[in-house]
């Protein structure tokens, strides 16, 4: 049986040698060469040239990299700028105020002037993507020891950078692609003056929470606005009241025309992280080890924040967003080490390694070259294995818990206080901590922490597969002799004397302060412990990866030349990307479709008076009844979400879908629970992304907020 199923797979991977046209992050510089004929065929009705370009306006001069993780993009000639809702939701919350809650009842600029600026956050624009590769090569070969090609590619990336930003006000970074067998230099303009327009509230922007969460259907109207300012004379500058709303080289027509199954669609933007070309021992990693450790560790966390907040309305809202980032990656592991069992991830990647082993055989020169590299990875991971237990145990127990956190940020304050002989130096450090301790302490419930770090840090010092000497074993002796193994006991002690943990505590410190007094405090040494864990482990697996990664470099090399009929797109790595497909149901399982849009009605459908995910104001409730749609219905119906086949990752949130046309349609904001594990494994009949249908984000603007003015400044495709 599982003969015939390796044999089958084996067969289907011989056979479907080009990619379907679905998967794929492509770089946008490279459309031209090669996608512009199939995106054509498939409804696109632009050139590549239209959709980037060096030398006129094109769509990549509407997108941005929005804060650290997110994309935006420009919908008027103003600088008014649309993302997702969970993108813009620590900026909404850090407006908010028991008075004004903006993030219940949502926030609406009705002019300029009742716009909220955001210290801190940027958006940046790509000038352009350039091939440097011949330039960071230059002198490497293959026998180029590691060290020297490592030292040669910094020093060469660091003249390009030079070179390019000189005399400008441009950024620029060199960054690789396909594991480093490319080279492409990303040049940016970073805007810093991003003031808040507007917000639905939760209820929409947020609606079905974790419960919807990667989950399809969909009924979320995930979505916030922003504006981007200039200098008066259009380049970027910090926030000042002289700035004037940023007229961009363009911005997305919205269209209004519908979207229909089969529809040509793209999605632009900056997907951050995919490993799509990893080895099945890679795979393997992933869906037994790393994954697994991650859920069970943080399932542990949310049944404490689930507790604690739901005995409190104020723990409850002060965890809101830090609850939002633990439930999100949980979940999304979940479904993705789900879908790979499903999907016999493994097996496919060991089809395809029987296959690309057969191709190899055929030519000396390959076989030469390339013949003991899938060994070369069985050995690497199984050398890796062990530290990656130790790696994933600290970076998931470590950093749950706040104070260890916290710990770690006094750290370099106390760098900075030296001796305290020198005194400005210390009154500045002390200073440092105090503004530190604001921001520990705003959204900090102590009991909480205490139960993460005595839960977790149990689960780490017991934790067998991980090597002893990457064990926190001093902890677990001392646990050992002072509290009799009790994990709990041990953290309440800790608790009630540390200064970590307690704002009147820490001031007392302060007030009075010594670096012994902060070196002492049982959270503090506790950090150290932690500290000298990583160190432990680290180093090892960094050597270890680092020679993983070489070898996916020439495993990526060897790919492109022995499959050299098929077009490789390079994993995705937080640069800007173009993915294609069409909007599009799916059938999950036997016997289940999905259907590729949902509706207003739907939404209602899903109420549930006063719940925390499922609530809806009044007011959507009797547009609904009202059937008040304005121009924004297709058929009589108001549809909120759809699907398509984009292949899509994390950083995609708020990204353009864009018709073949170059107008908006949509605004990406998710993937379905099948298709999370299309960072590693895309499988077009199980993945989609989920998007906002932009009509939907108008009809809240217009008829929900009455801020029409901002749909004036639109241009509307009817
Ligand atoms: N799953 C989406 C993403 O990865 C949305 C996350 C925000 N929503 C939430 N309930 N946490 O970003
Ligand atoms: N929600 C994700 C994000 O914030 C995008 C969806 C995905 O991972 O596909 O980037």
């Amino acid at each position: 049986m599982k003969l015939l199923r390796s044999l089958v797979l084996l067969l289907c991977i011989t056979m479907l040698s080009p990619l379907r046209a679905d998967e794929g992050m492509w770089i946008p510089a490279l459309l031209g060469v090669l996608n512009e004929a199939e995106m054509q065929s498939m409804g696109l009705k632009l050139t590549a040239e239209d959709i980037y370009s060096v030398n006129q306006s094109s769509l990549k001069d509407a997108i941005v990299k929005f804060g650290g993780g997110c994309t935006g993009e420009v919908i008027s000639n103003r600088g008014l700028l649309l993302t997702n809702h969970h993108c813009g939701y620590g900026r909404i919350q850090s407006h908010s105020s028991v008075e004004n809650d903006y993030l219940t009842d949502g926030f609406w600029a009705m002019s300029q002037a009742e716009e909220l600026p955001n210290p801190g956050l940027s958006v940046t624009f790509i000038v352009r993507i350039e091939d440097v590769t011949k330039e960071m090569f230059d002198g490497i070969d293959e026998n180029t020891s590691q060290e020297d090609r490592e030292a040669m590619l910094s020093e060469h990336s660091e003249a390009i950078v030079n070179r390019i930003t000189e005399g400008t006000h441009y950024e620029a970074e060199v960054m690789p692609f396909y594991y480093g067998n490319e080279y492409y230099v990303i040049v940016t303009e970073i805007f810093k003056d991003v003031r808040l327009v507007g917000a639905p509230p939760s209820a929409v922007g947020k609606f079905g929470a974790d419960t919807d969460n990667w989950v399809w259907p969909r009924h979320t109207g995930d979505f916030s606005l922003f504006r981007i300012y200039s200098g008066p004379d259009g380049k970027p500058a910090e926030y000042s009241e002289e700035n004037i709303p940023l007229k961009p080289r363009h911005s997305f027509p919205v269209s209004l025309k519908g979207v229909n199954a089969g529809d040509f669609t793209m999605v632009y933007g900056f997907p951050a992280r995919t490993n799509e070309y990893l080895t099945s021992h890679g795979v393997e990693l992933i869906q037994n080890v790393e994954d697994p450790i991650g859920i069970d560790m943080r399932q542990d966390i949310l049944d404490i924040m689930e507790k604690e907040m739901g005995s409190s309305d104020k723990v409850r809202i002060q965890y809101a967003s830090k609850q939002a980032g633990v439930a999100n990656a949980w979940k999304k592991w979940l479904g993705r080490v789900r879908g790979l069992e499903r999907d016999d991830a493994i097996a496919k990647k060991q089809a395809e390694e029987q296959e690309f082993l057969k191709r190899i055989a055929a030519k000396e020169e390959w076989q030469e070259a390339y013949g003991g590299l899938l060994n070369e990875f069985e050995g690497l991971y199984a050398e890796i294995r062990p530290l990656t237990y130790g790696m994933r145990y600290f970076s998931e127990a470590g950093y749950a818990t706040e104070a260890f956190r916290f710990a770690n940020r006094l750290g370099r304050s106390l760098k900075a206080y030296g001796d305290g002989s020198d005194e400005e130096a210390a009154t500045a450090a002390i200073e440092d901590m105090r503004k530190a301790s604001v921001g520990h302490f705003k959204n900090y419930h102590a009991p909480l922490d205490q139960q993460v770090m005595a839960t977790l840090m149990q689960s780490y010092a017991e934790a067998e597969e991980v090597p002893a000497q990457y064990r926190p074993r001093a902890l677990a002796a001392h646990v050992a002799e002072s509290h009799a193994g009790d994990y709990n006991a041990w953290a309440a002690d800790v608790f009630s004397r540390s200064a970590l943990t307690d704002p009147e505590r820490f001031e007392t410190m302060l007030a009075d302060f010594s670096p012994e007094k902060l070196a002492g405090d049982p959270i503090y040494s506790l950090m150290g412990e932690m500290i000298s864990l990583y160190f432990a482990v680290q180093p090892e697996y960094g050597r270890v990866n680092s020679e993983i990664q070489d070898r996916y470099r020439i495993y990526m090399k060897a790919l492109r030349e022995v499959y050299s009929d098929k077009t490789f797109y390079p994993d995705a790595n937080f640069t800007l990307r173009v993915t294609y497909g069409k909007v599009e149901g799916m059938q999950p399982n036997d016997g289940i479709v999905y259907k590729h849009y949902t509706t207003l009605d739907g939404v209602i459908a899903k109420y549930v008076p006063g719940d925390r995910e499922f609530d809806l104001p009044q007011k959507l409730i009797d547009l609904n009844e009202s059937r008040d749609y304005g121009q924004y219905a297709q058929d009589g119906e108001l549809r909120v979400c759809f699907i398509a086949s984009n292949h899509t990752s994390g950083g995609n949130s708020g990204s353009p879908v864009i018709n073949g046309d170059g107008h908006l349609i949509g605004l990406n904001f998710d993937r379905n629970w099948e298709g999370t594990m299309s960072d590693v494994n895309y499988d077009v009949n199980q993945c989609r992304n989920i998007s906002v249908d932009v009509r939907y984000v108008l009809f809240i603007i217009d008829k929900y907020a009455n801020a029409g003015y901002l749909i004036d400044e639109m241009e509307l495709i009817k």
